[in-house]
């Protein structure tokens, strides 16, 4: 009785393991047989009640066919727990061939890119960098450059004064005045940097960027500046690029020039940006006054020198026909992204 229950269950066993197909069945079947109410337990509790003589086979019996059932359930949970988690990881896998998401790429601002491009042609004639501070002394921003306090020309460039005798420069041209106290003649030196007015509508901003050029050796004249000039026009406008000079002030250059370049949308037909002149004006310019070559112990009759500033802002808008200077410090993506 009790072997043919034993083959019973062991039979059983085998067929509820053989259906089982996942680790929840086969964990299903450990409890059936082998837990608290399991078959086996039930049958290893019943022993007590066998006869004395049958007891030790069928309980070795019985004890066997625990460690068989244990093992086969072992067994069973290795092999669908290895299928599970195949199964998950093949759901898992990454399509290696699915684009990658790309980083939005920056680009140079406009300003930038027209302030390195300025800079770059006059590297390439052999003028070297120079930058100085934005906050500037009231020296070198004006006396310096022969503008008293008293000059009418210091309206022309309505300041942000710090203090009596600091103040946010106007203009990149004491940068002439720092370079020239600390080196001798020859000089030739292109500055870019921020300048600052009072002054902003939508062709003026309180912050705007100049390039000043400066050449000081003997010998040098107002054809140097000319020619260097034409050059630096053909570089940023194009070969069919031409320039003028217009006589002008600036109390640091004498005699000073004015210079417009060949309007570059019409070629000098005139049209909506150069407003009918066929010109656009891009920089002031002239030759190093003799009082300022004094001012920082350069001996005039010995050198002459001249020297330019231009608005990276101006020749930007041109370049570009950008219309309200504004849109340069909005940062508005739209905006920028035309430039990329
Ligand atoms: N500093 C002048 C300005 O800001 C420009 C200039 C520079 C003119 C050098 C002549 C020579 O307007």
């Amino acid at each position: 009785m009790a072997n043919l229950r034993i083959d019973r269950i062991r039979a059983a066993a085998a067929a509820d393991l053989q259906a089982a197909t996942t680790s929840a069945e086969a964990e299903t079947v450990r409890v059936k047989y082998l837990g608290r109410q399991g078959e086996i337990t039930q049958l290893l509790r019943s022993l007590a009640s066998l006869p004395a003589a049958e007891r030790p086979e069928v309980g070795r019996q019985a004890n066997e066919l625990k460690v068989e059932i244990d093992r086969l359930v072992g067994e069973k949970l290795a092999l669908t727990r290895a299928a599970e988690r195949r199964r998950e990881l093949e759901a898992e896998r990454p399509d290696l061939t699915l684009p990658g998401r790309r980083p939005p790429l920056g680009a140079l601002h406009p300003l930038t890119r027209v302030d390195d491009e300025i800079v770059e042609i006059f590297i390439g004639l052999g003028f070297a960098v120079a930058e100085g501070p934005e906050v500037e002394s009231e020296y070198n921003n004006f006396e310096a450059l022969n503008i008293p306090r008293d000059h009418p020309a210091r309206d022309m460039q309505d300041t942000f004064y710090l203090s009596e005798d600091t103040l946010l420069r106007t203009h990149t041209s004491p940068v002439q005045i720092r370079t020239m106290q600390a080196q001798r003649p020859p000089v030739r030196v292109i500055c870019p940097g921020k300048v600052y007015r009072r002054d902003a509508d939508i062709t003026h901003s309180p912050m705007f960027h100049q390039v000043e050029g400066l050449a000081v050796d003997r010998d040098i004249s107002m054809g140097d500046l000319k020619g260097t000039l034409e050059l630096f026009a053909r570089e940023m406008f194009g070969a069919r690029s031409r320039i003028r000079f217009r006589p002008s002030f600036f109390p640091f250059t004498e005699p000073s020039a004015e210079v417009d370049v060949l309007c570059f949308l019409c070629g000098g037909g005139g049209c909506r940006v150069c407003k009918q002149s066929g010109w656009l004006e891009i920089l002031g310019s002239g030759m190093v006054h003799p009082q300022v070559l004094r001012n920082v112990g350069y001996d005039p009759e010995e050198v002459t020198g001249w020297a330019f500033g231009m608005g990276v802002e101006r020749v930007a808008m041109l370049k570009y026909g950008v219309d309200d200077i504004r849109l340069f410090f909005e940062n508005d993506l739209r905006f920028l992204h035309q430039f990329a």
